[in-house]
């Protein structure tokens, strides 16, 4: 059958505005598309390809696996889910461990445990949720209502309720917010979709501090700042905050889908038998997966590499801005970085993001005004250097 981007138009739903080309094979931070034009890849699937494209030690255990067993539903458990559980549990604060699919899902563990323990612990309306303007955490209604931008979630009817909306970074804000009715407060440690933008270190810590006061549970979104994405293995590490829930997706998989959501034994306690579940969560096959992604990111030498990268890329912004003079603020963490364009340029990411795919580069953005880079942690040197040169040829064809 023969495939083009015109398929999409006529078989799939349209809430997708793909580019038009169509990738077919990637090899580390390279990708090809059906026409055998290539790319470099800045965007890393969104985020998630965290050992790029065909890692051989991920292609190998999906392939072992694959001959074994793929799926056998939470009425068994599995090997590859067990030995990925014990994994996360002895690299972070977590004790407990639910698999699932995708963010979205995880977050939506998340919000339920955390009503569902404050209703048996404390009392029947302790079921506010305090979460962020421009925060994403997901398309599930729940979660989608938890996120901070209404066009997201509104137009489907009646929301979810209980959950409040307030600034990034204000303190004072969640301090006029939260009470004793409040369950969660749910947190990205760095905001991704919501423009690049980093929680200040006082303010992650009065969150904290608040949310101890009140007997609200501090839940960190790290679906996508997680996996060594900062340059931590889970960037709650590079704070001093722990959190009671964290969720994690994305990088975890390498490009395979799941998530966890991670807590302690004693919140654990309030997800029962028959209260929640998914049937392919935990599956065989991405576990496998998941386990040797999450040995390969969970080093010394590819968490240096990180920040180490880190300071590749944003050398390479700057000398882009001191050529063209666009980016008011260059900033994030690790390899999630944003490069948000000055006032002249407002509007203009996506004309980026496309021009960077016709010189050959993938690129995302984060709003009309930021452009963001999540390449594969093990971009190397020379693959960062090309994209860079094709970044300068995609900004000289839009401004000119
Ligand atoms: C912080 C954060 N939370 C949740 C999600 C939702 O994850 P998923 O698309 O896997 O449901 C995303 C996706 O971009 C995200 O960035």
């Amino acid at each position: 059958m023969a495939v083009s981007r015109a398929l999409f138009d006529e078989v799939m739903v349209p809430n997708y505005a793909p580019s038009a080309v169509i990738p077919v094979r990637g090899k580390g931070s390279r990708v090809w598309d059906q026409q055998g034009n290539n790319y470099i890849d800045f965007a890393g699937g969104i985020a998630v390809n965290c050992l790029g494209h065909a890692h051989p030690a991920l292609v190998s255990a999906l392939k072992e696996q694959g001959e074994k067993i793929w799926h056998v539903s939470n009425i068994w458990t599995n090997e590859p889910a067990l030995r990925l559980a014990k994994k996360l549990v002895d690299a972070t604060f977590a004790e407990k461990v639910f698999l699932t699919n995708s963010g979205a899902e995880a977050n939506e563990a998340a919000l339920k445990l955390a009503r569902r323990y404050s209703i048996e612990h404390f009392s029947e309306d302790k079921v506010e949720i305090i979460a962020f303007n421009q925060g994403f955490h997901g398309r599930t209604f729940f979660t989608v209502t938890a996120g901070g931008q209404s066009a997201y979630s509104d137009g489907f009817g009646p929301k979810p309720g209980a959950i409040t909306h307030i600034n990034y970074n204000d303190l004072a804000a969640l301090e006029a917010a939260i009470s004793d009715k409040t369950c969660a407060v749910l947190i990205e440690p760095l905001q991704g979709e919501g423009g690049v933008i980093s929680a200040e270190p006082d303010f992650i810590k009065g969150v904290r501090a608040l949310c101890d006061k009140h007997n609200a549970l501090l839940i960190f979104d790290e679906v996508q700042t997680g996996v060594g994405r900062t340059g931590e293995l889970y960037a709650y590490m590079g704070t001093e905050v722990v959190p009671d829930i964290l969720t994690t997706a994305k990088a975890l998989g390498g490009g395979f889908p799941i998530a966890a959501m991670l807590t302690t034994t004693k919140i654990a306690q309030s997800l029962k038998v028959g209260t929640h579940g998914s049937t392919y969560g935990g599956n065989a096959l991405a576990c496998a997966v998941a386990e040797t992604a999450f040995d390969l990111v969970n080093t010394t030498a590819m968490l240096a590499g990180v920040k180490q990268k880190e300071q590749v890329f944003k050398a390479h912004l700057a000398t882009l801005n001191e050529q063209f003079n666009l980016f008011a603020d260059i900033r994030g963490k690790g390899l999630l970085i944003g490069a948000e364009l000055t006032e002249q340029y407002h509007g203009k990411a996506r004309d980026i993001l496309v021009a960077a795919a016709s010189a050959g580069l993938m690129i995302l953005v984060a709003g009309p005004n930021v452009l963001r880079f999540a390449p594969a942690l093990n971009i190397t040197d020379e693959e960062i250097e090309l994209g860079f040169a094709r970044l300068t040829t995609a900004i000289a064809e839009v401004l000119k």
